[in-house]
């Protein structure tokens, strides 16, 4: 591993400070320059700054606070922001990871400038073009030098596309680097199903934060009534951390909530792992939560009509229902007595390592970026 390589990190949300936090540490371990770019996607102490703490991060180098707004204005106030700092800093490699906004921005603003960009997660697809995370990724495949494809179904997505084989690596996803690492510090640790009083395999974990479900009035009651279904065929309560964007909307649309239903706050990594690991199945629109729940070896009900890991499909661990109530209450039990002896797909937890000897080693080696 070349440490010379000046590596900037943007992130922007939730999953992608999860997510790269074992290529932070890694940096750090390996004594490799890096630069972190914060873009304030994500802002609420529940979903950024409770992260940096229990991940034990360092502070962002640079916080861009550009915050909530439609596609455009954020993404747009983002590329700028993200130009500004990568025109100071000259980092010889950009890494992104995942499919939100902030990875749009990250991966335009560095295409126009003189500096390799790595693609953490590279080539998932739903094959959903009204998803924005579906564009989000595409784009930023299509433009970066560096493809990390956490799976072989995912590195050939990116091979039907056209892109060259050099920059496809299949590498694992990090969200097993950064799972292993906090899982049994979770169980050790966590006392949060004392807290919410729920016994162990005897409640449902739930989390829907997704713009298709939450946004639209029918999708959120649908998936309400199918939740309430699958917790009542199972005879388990429902535990659900609401993403703000859900509490919104709940609000916006006057929705009742099931009396099955306990609603938290949203929870830190170690609080999480624990519900995760304990319930009896996850029903779930999050895609990092599809992956830990397949790692964890948890049965999980997607509650979607499409996904990007239909590698957790492939190997049992998931269902895909949407949001029918019927297909969820079938999915739910279908799961529930299901073995969850599957074969993990997502790697072995050496993700982070493989990226950072991937860019640190051909920068140099290639010459394409004076050192
Ligand atoms: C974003 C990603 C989504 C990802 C999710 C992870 C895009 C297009 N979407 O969705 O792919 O699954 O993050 O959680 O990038 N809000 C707060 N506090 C915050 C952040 C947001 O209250 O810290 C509220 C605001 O009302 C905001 C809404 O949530 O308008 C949506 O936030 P936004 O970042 O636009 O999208 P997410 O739904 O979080
Ligand atoms: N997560 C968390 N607390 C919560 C809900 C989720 O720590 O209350 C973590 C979860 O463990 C996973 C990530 O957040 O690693 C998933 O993020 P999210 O569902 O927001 O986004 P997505 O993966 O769908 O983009």
């Amino acid at each position: 591993m070349n440490n010379n390589t000046h590596i900037a990190i943007v992130l922007g949300t939730r999953p992608e400070i999860i997510k790269l936090s074992p290529v932070i540490r890694a940096c750090h371990q390996h004594d490799i320059p890096c630069t972190l770019i914060h873009t304030g996607q994500h802002y609420s102490e529940e979903l950024d700054s409770v992260f940096f703490d229990q991940l034990e991060l360092p502070e962002p180098d640079y916080h861009l606070s550009v915050g909530s707004g439609s596609h455009g204005e954020q993404t747009g106030a983002m590329l700028a922001e993200i130009e500004a700092v990568l025109l100071d800093i000259e980092p010889d490699v950009v890494l992104v990871q995942g499919d939100t906004n902030s990875v749009l921005a990250g991966t335009i603003a560095a295409s126009k400038l003189p500096v390799e960009i790595g693609h953490v997660e590279a080539g998932l697809r739903s094959f959903d073009r009204e998803m924005p995370e579906e564009t989000n990724r595409v784009l930023a495949d299509h433009v970066a030098d560096y493809l990390f494809a956490p799976t072989a179904t995912s590195a050939d997505y990116l091979r039907s596309e056209g892109l060259d084989e050099e920059r496809i690596h299949v590498t694992g996803n990090t969200i097993v680097d950064a799972a292993q690492r906090h899982s049994d510090f979770a169980a050790k640790k966590s006392t949060v199903l004392d807290e919410l009083g729920l016994a162990p395999e005897e409640f449902i974990l739930l989390t829907a934060h997704r713009a298709e479900n939450v946004d639209d009035r029918g999708r959120f009651a649908d998936l309400f009534a199918g939740v309430e279904r699958a917790a009542s065929a199972l005879g388990h309560e429902v535990v659900y951390p609401i993403h703000p964007r859900a509490q919104q909307r709940l609000n916006d649309f006057d929705l009742t909530i099931p009396d099955c239903v306990q609603l938290v706050d949203p929870q830190d990594y170690l609080d999480f792992l624990e519900l995760e690991r304990t319930a009896s199945v996850i029903l779930t629109d999050s895609g990092g939560v599809q992956e830990e729940a397949c790692i964890l070896g948890v049965p999980c009900v997607t509650l979607r009509d499409n996904t990007e890991r239909p590698e957790t499909i492939d190997v049992g661990a998931n269902r895909l229902v949407g949001v029918n109530p019927n297909e969820i209450r079938t999915g739910a039990v279908e799961m529930y007595e299901r073995t969850t002896e599957w074969e993990n797909p997502f790697g072995n937890g050496t993700a982070s390592e493989q990226i950072l000897d991937t860019v640190s080693e051909r920068s140099v080696d290639g010459q394409q970026v004076p050192q």
